[in-house]
């Protein structure tokens, strides 16, 4: 049962002074002194763009010394703490705040555990290729046990921002383009990561993000402007972070950008009037590094002062990292400009969280003992590498030339299939290179005599390698810094060099098989071209090595699909399945919706992925029943290996009061086929989803007729019809 504290939370207010009110509103990250004198963001900055590697940041904030600002920790102005992620340091800190402040107001660590603390997992554009709920939570519980066992108890996570621009770096977060894989992968996570019950000390609070629409960024642009219509962002962007908000995550961090020009961090139609009024949320608003002093740049504040008065004011509680609630709070509501009870309500939102979490009654919640013990667990590798070989997609496999037989010669090629540290790809502070898997490392444990050649090797070198090869495997894609926060691509194509390792490899006649390292989809058509397998392994984890040789030696059999549509080219971005017609869809005809230089066709569609067994869709049937309609399907394995298929179900209206997209997912389901069995799937689509909103903003139900089309990815056949 859901506990009630709003009887402490008012007394314990009623004890507090503004000062110690607007301490509860303050969240900072530790300070690098010293040599290196730059803050934790900036530290953080410098990882991600690549000025130092993950491993020196890692080295920097373990060795340098690090000022936790500890004075104003005891003089009840600091809260909370942003990436502190050692459970020594959290209890040094958390024993200041009980001990020797005057309220003894324990503090909330909070961190970016995006796809994992210690035992990093897919990121999540990759996990989401599983298109399995119960694994996106299992992971989540995973990313929970270590990083609570560390100290953590909020995670910035889970991601639910919908991206259908392939240039935007941190579509490499999330689950792709569609709004309704976003809310299963998000609320999956909110379960994963909180558990049933938030004051358990294993237990980590889901602060969802970016609110709303960051993903929507004009260009693929991080950071960038986002205008859409209402009807839109509601159709399309808020279903996923309602679902998490529905699925109990007790924390929100607004996005970086505006919509409509009123940036999210001081907009109180969607701080107040949607998430708490309309939603009734009563967590925790958290602000993204420096939103509120980026307020002014934005141009909707005068200056600090103002935009602290304008985030409290629309329903930010907590500032993340800008000092303004702390510089300017007091002056705002000892002039009255920002009412006591407005304070008294963010403060309180903070305290409830702090309750929830249990850390009034139990503020120490790990030990070192316990962090040891929980760090990379090997039954946590285990899921990682589970997580693995479900992310992985396989787009092309020309005359099954995968999976590899036991007795096949294979070299190695590519920067990337010796490199441990860019298998975690972005957002993975936690991590530790040396705990990650490359393929070379596996294919040396798994025994395999297989060359690697490094990147360094010259032409002969080269060509006596795969000279002495039965196929030719090519590692080739992107660098963790090459997306993620703040790596937004103009052009989307794997590199110049590595494609030349491509065409010189693909010169010596034999097979090449690609593996591919990413955090986006690329424009790939070249490449898609001379290689015989292109497998897509995104930045897979600890584990990347193991999973990838599982699906290469065909020890698994690859079933994941892809959740975001990849351009033959980047100009044809944003590409996204759920598009709408136009009057004049893409044609033979000019004067059609189409480039005069680019393909209509993606590369590869949503919702595709191949196996090495095959499936048919028989038997469909759709039905108008009271509880909606009912679409069933009989799938079976008509080829000579088991697997796992995703079933997916889509529908697409043909009129209503506004255009509707050519096709919207609807339902999906994976199961699992031995070889020669059927199995039949029923989706039951009930009304209430296929509602939309017309012109006035007014939520209308389906009309007129509807197609349902079921198959293996966004281009399945025609299943049947109904007039609604
Ligand atoms: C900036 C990012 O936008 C956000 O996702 C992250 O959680 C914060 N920094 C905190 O590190």
């Amino acid at each position: 049962m859901k506990k009630d504290y709003e009887s402490r939370i008012q007394e314990l207010l009623s004890k507090m002074t503004i000062e110690e009110k607007i301490g509860q509103l303050q969240q900072c990250g530790p300070s690098l002194v010293g040599a290196f004198d730059v803050s934790f963001d900036e530290l953080l900055n410098m990882m991600f763009d690549g000025r130092i590697s993950q491993e020196e940041f890692g080295r920097l904030m373990s060795t340098a010394e690090q000022d936790f600002h500890e004075e104003d920790l005891r003089a009840g102005r600091i809260s909370s703490y942003n990436g502190v992620g050692d459970a020594g340091t959290a209890d040094r800190l958390q024993r200041i705040a009980v001990e020797e402040t005057r309220l003894g107001i324990p503090l909330l660590f909070g961190y970016d555990v995006i796809h994992g603390f210690r035992t990093v997992t897919p990121i999540p554009l990759a996990e989401s290729c599983a298109w399995e709920p119960e694994l996106w939570e299992k992971t989540g519980r995973v990313a929970a046990e270590e990083a609570t066992a560390a100290g953590v108890h909020m995670t910035f996570a889970p991601m639910v921002d919908v991206a259908k621009d392939a240039r935007w770096g941190r579509i490499s977060e999330g689950a792709g383009e569609d709004v309704l894989l976003n809310s299963a992968y998000g609320a999956a996570k909110v379960r994963g990561f909180q558990g049933d019950d938030l004051s358990k000390e294993n237990a980590m609070a889901a602060c969802v993000k970016h609110f709303a629409a960051y993903g929507a960024g004009e260009a693929g642009r991080d950071y960038n402007r986002v205008d859409m219509s209402p009807q839109r962002l509601w159709e399309e962007y808020m279903p996923s972070y309602q679902a998490c908000v529905d699925a109990g995550a007790r924390a929100v961090m607004p996005a970086f950008n505006d919509i409509n020009g009123v940036p999210c961090s001081v907009n109180s139609w969607l701080l107040r009037d949607i998430l708490r009024e309309r939603w009734g949320f009563n967590g925790l608003v958290i602000s993204d590094s420096n939103a509120i002093a980026e307020c002014v740049i934005h141009g909707i504040a005068a200056d600090r002062k103002d935009a602290a008065r304008q985030a409290i004011l629309a329903g930010m509680d907590m500032d993340m990292a800008s000092n303004t609630y702390i510089e300017c709070l007091k002056e705002l509501v000892e002039s009255g400009e920002v009412p006591e009870s407005v304070l008294d309500e963010a403060a309180g939102d903070v305290l409830r969280i702090k309750f929830e979490l249990g850390l009034f009654d139990h503020p120490y919640r790990t030990t070192q003992k316990r962090e040891q013990e929980t760090l990379l667990r090997p039954e946590y590798r285990t899921i990682a590498r589970e997580a693995a070989v479900k992310s992985i997609v396989l787009l092309k496999n020309k005359d099954r030339v995968l999976p590899l037989k036991p007795e096949t010669k294979a070299a190695l090629f590519g920067a990337l299939a010796a490199d441990k540290g860019q298998m975690t790809g972005s957002w993975a502070i936690g991590a530790k290179e040396k705990d990650c898997v490359s393929m070379a490392e596996a294919c040396a444990a798994r025994g395999l005599d297989w060359q690697y050649c490094g990147p360094d090797a010259d032409e002969a070198v080269l060509q006596a390698a795969a000279e002495g090869a039965d196929v030719l495997i090519a590692a080739v894609g992107e660098t963790k810094e090459e997306s993620g926060e703040a790596a937004s691509r103009a052009d989307i194509t794997v590199s110049e060099e590595q494609m030349r390792l491509i065409r010189q490899l693909a010169d010596t006649g034999k097979p090449v098989i690609v593996v591919l390292f990413n955090g986006r989809p690329l424009a790939i058509p070249e490449l898609h071209e001379l290689a015989a397998a292109v497998v897509e392994a995104w930045h897979p984890g600890v584990e990347a090595g193991p999973a990838i040789l599982d699906i290469l030696c065909g020890d698994v059999n690859p079933s994941g699909k892809l959740t975001t549509t990849f351009p033959a080219v980047t100009g044809q971005c944003p590409m996204y399945y759920a598009h709408i017609n136009t009057g004049r869809p893409g044609g033979k005809s000019k004067f059609t919706s189409k480039y005069l230089d680019a393909p209509l066709e993606p590369l590869y569609p949503f919702g595709y992925g191949l196996s090495y067994t095959t499936y048919a869709y028989t038997g469909q049937k759709v039905e108008k029943k009271e509880d909606g309609i009912h679409v069933s399907v009989a799938v079976t394995n008509t080829g000579g290996r088991d697997g796992d298929e995703i079933v997916q179900c889509y529908v697409q209206q043909m009129t209503g009061r506004r255009v509707r997209p050519v096709r919207q997912l609807k339902d999906f389901a994976k199961i699992s086929l031995k070889t020669g069995e059927t199995k039949t799937v029923t989706f039951v689509i009930p009304y209430a989803g296929l509602r939309y909103y017309d012109w006035e903003m007014k939520e209308t139900p389906g009309e007129g007729i509807l197609k349902v089309y079921v198959g293996g990815d966004s281009q399945a056949e025609l299943a049947g019809q109904v007039v609604l």
